[in-house]
Formats: structure tokens, C-alpha cells, sequence
């Protein structure tokens, strides 16, 4: 029998990544976002444009037993839109309303596995206060306290996923994604985040020109290539840990060094100014003990490797507007 799953948030950056990992492996795929992928064709089987707000497109869209359900759609987005509190009530709303509807509706279906994507801004501020040393151990998530109302969300949502595994014998599967960066992600706008960002930036300059990068440069995170997250993703699906899990690189680098890491690949000659923006923690990397340990794997491959990958493909979409 062809195994069948079900990706919310299929039309978004990792959703849109992750039906195309789930068809090369056979599977039969059912989308389902509020439009599809701006940059590359769904190669979903079925797509269902809908809003998973709503309690009865989630019944109808979850009508089978999916062997396997990846709740990736949120009301997300980098810096400048998370860390601005103008969208905070959007976020927690938007985002627990679709996890709350797609975790029942798949309870009810008596559908056991379920990816819930959760995210590193669940960590408590006061660990990641140290550039140097940011704390993101799974196990420092308590006391909670995270610096935005997208992180309290998760935290929220985890919970939730976990507590349907106690209640209901369910089987969901909870990983904290480290910032994801890739090709076919958001590049502009206002919801793109820094590896994007510092892309379309450094592609846009003229050689001997600037870019700006928010704040002092010295705030530090990693960053992990779509790629190695959706394996991270499907391996931790299939696995006997539940979870929650970081699924992200433990390059860390200042963000200063990300955008000469860009600039470099470039090849044109770019001075940095550093200028007043939403900065989010002061540091942050992702601790990868506990996935060795638990799925005998973690991301390897070096953040230059993706950010080329990246930069040739911002600058090639930037070609395609002019
Ligand atoms: P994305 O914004 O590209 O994808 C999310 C998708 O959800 C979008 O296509 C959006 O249209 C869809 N969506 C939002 N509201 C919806 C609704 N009401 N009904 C139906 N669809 C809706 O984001 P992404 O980078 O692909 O992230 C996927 C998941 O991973 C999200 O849950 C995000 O919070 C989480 N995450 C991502 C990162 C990252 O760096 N990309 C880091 C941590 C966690
Ligand atoms: N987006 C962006 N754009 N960030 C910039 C820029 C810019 O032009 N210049 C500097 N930065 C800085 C931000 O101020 C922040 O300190 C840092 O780069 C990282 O910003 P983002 O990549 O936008 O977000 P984040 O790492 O703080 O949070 C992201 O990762 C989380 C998981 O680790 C977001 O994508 C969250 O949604 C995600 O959950």
C-alpha cells in the first residue's frame, strides 16, 4: 500500500521542501496552506488552499489516516516581524488556533504520528543573554521565559502535542528548529530572516557600496540548511522519541561574520554599517547532544556550503524582477 502523509504549511519555505522529500520517497501527499509556494511548483498530489483557523476545513482536510502528519503552518517570520510586538496577538492566535484544530482533528481520525515544529525562541531569555555561550540544552527550557510571544507559543503548543501523547496514546514527535535558511524561503518583505536577508542585501549593493545590518553585528546564532532539516524532520518522525529536540547547526557566528561570510561570496568589495533594528536574543545555538544521542545523527554540512547555495539563488530570483 503507498503510504500517505498530510504537510500544513505545505505552501510555505520547509513544508514546500519537505512534500518534495515525502514524493521522491514514494509517498502520497496532500498539501494544504492559504496559498501555494511563491518561488517553486507544489509537487503535492493534492493541494488544498485553506485556512486551518477554521474547525471544519481541518475535518474535511484530515479525512484518512494519514500515516504521517507534519504540522508545520504558523504565523512566522524573522526579526522584523516577531521580535516588533506589533504582530503578537496575530502570532499567538493564528498559530495555537491551528495547532489546537489540526492536533483534534487528528486524535479523532485516530491518526498516531504527528511532526509538530517548534522553535528555539522557546528558550528562556536569561540563558542567552552571553554571545559566547548562549544555553539552548533541551533541558534549560524551565523555568520558562522566552523573549517573544511567538516563543510562548510554542512552549504552549509543545506542551499541548505532548499531553496527547499522555491523555490519548498518541505518538507526536516535537523538534525546535534553529533558524532554517535555503532556497525557496522568504527573501523580502519584512518576514525573511538574516541568512536571506543578508543575501538580498550583499546581492542588491553595488561592489564598493553598504548594507545594514541591525545592531551592534556581535549578536550570535547558527543556521541550518532546509535540507538537513527536513531529514531531521522525517528521521525524527520515525523515530521512538518523542521528543522536544533541536534540530539545528552548531556553527555559531556572530552576525556581523554572517554577512561577511556573504560578502565574500560575492566577490565585491562591501563595507557593513551596523544601525538600530528588532534583535531578538543576544545569543543563540543549538546544543545537538541530545539528537545524537537519541537518533544517532546531526546536521554536518558547514554554513558556507548553504549560504552559496542561498546567495546564487536570491540573486537569481533578484535577476528575474528586473
Ligand atoms: P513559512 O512561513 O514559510 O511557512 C508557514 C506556512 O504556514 C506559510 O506558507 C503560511 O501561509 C502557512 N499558514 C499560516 N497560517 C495558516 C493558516 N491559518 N492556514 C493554513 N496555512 C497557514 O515558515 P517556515 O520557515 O516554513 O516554517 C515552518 C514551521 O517551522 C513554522 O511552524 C515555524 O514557526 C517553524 N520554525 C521555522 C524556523 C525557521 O527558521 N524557518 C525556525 C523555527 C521554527
Ligand atoms: N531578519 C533580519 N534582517 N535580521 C537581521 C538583519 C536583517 O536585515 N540584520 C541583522 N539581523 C539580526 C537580527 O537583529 C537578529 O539579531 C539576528 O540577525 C537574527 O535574526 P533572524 O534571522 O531574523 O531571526 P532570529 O534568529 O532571531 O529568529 C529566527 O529563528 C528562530 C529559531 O531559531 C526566526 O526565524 C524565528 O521565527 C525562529 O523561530
Amino acid at each position: 500500500m503507498q503510504k500517505t502523509a498530510l504537510v500544513c504549511g505545505a505552501g510555505g519555505f520547509i513544508g514546500g521542501h519537505l512534500v518534495k522529500r515525502l514524493k521522491d520517497e514514494g509517498f502520497w501527499v496532500r498539501g494544504v496552506d492559504l496559498k501555494f509556494n511563491e518561488h517553486a511548483e507544489t509537487r503535492a498530489d493534492d493541494f488544498i488552499i485553506g485556512d486551518l483557523r477554521e474547525q471544519s476545513l481541518v475535518r474535511s482536510v484530515i479525512d484518512r489516516r494519514f500515516d504521517e502528519v507534519y504540522q508545520l503552518a504558523a504565523d512566522m517570520g524573522g526579526a522584523g516581524y516577531i521580535f516588533t510586538g506589533e504582530h503578537d496577538a496575530d502570532i499567538m492566535h493564528n498559530s495555537a488556533t491551528i495547532n489546537l484544530n489540526v492536533l483534534d482533528a487528528c486524535h479523532k481520525r485516530n491518526i498516531k504520528r504527528v511532526f509538530y515544529s517548534s522553535s528555539a525562541c522557546m528558550y528562556p531569555e536569561h540563558n542567552q543573554l552571553d554571545p559566547d555561550n548562549p544555553n539552548c540544552a533541551e533541558d534549560s527550557a524551565y523555568p520558562a521565559n522566552p523573549d517573544s510571544e511567538y516563543g510562548w507559543e510554542k512552549l504552549f503548543s509543545e506542551r499541548l502535542y505532548l499531553a496527547y501523547n499522555r491523555n490519548y496514546g498518541m505518538e507526536c514527535r516535537v523538534a525546535r528548529y534553529h533558524n532554517i535558511f535555503g532556497p525557496d524561503g522568504t527573501w523580502d518583505g519584512g518576514k525573511e530572516k538574516a541568512p536571506a536577508a543578508m543575501c538580498r542585501k550583499v546581492a542588491v549593493a553595488e561592489d564598493g557600496g553598504v548594507i545594514e545590518v541591525w545592531g551592534d553585528g556581535q549578536q550570535t546564532r547558527s543556521f541550518l540548511i532546509v535540507d538537513e532539516c527536513v531529514e531531521g524532520t522525517i528521521k525524527l518522525l520515525r523515530s521512538d522519541f518523542e521528543g522536544p529536540v533541536n534540530i539545528g547547526s552548531e556553527e555559531m557566528v556572530t552576525i556581523n561574520k554572517l554577512a561577511e561570510m556573504v560578502i565574500g561570496l560575492s566577490g565585491k568589495d562591501i563595507t557593513i554599517k551596523n544601525i538600530p533594528g528588532p534583535l531578538g536574543v543576544r545569543g543563540r545555538n543549538s546544543d545537538n547532544t541530545l539528537i545524537k544521542e537519541k537518533l544517532d545523527w546531526a546536521p554536518t554540512e558547514p554554513l558556507i556550503a548553504g549560504l552559496e547555495t542561498t546567495y546564487k539563488w536570491i540573486s537569481a530570483e533578484l535577476k528575474k524582477r528586473v
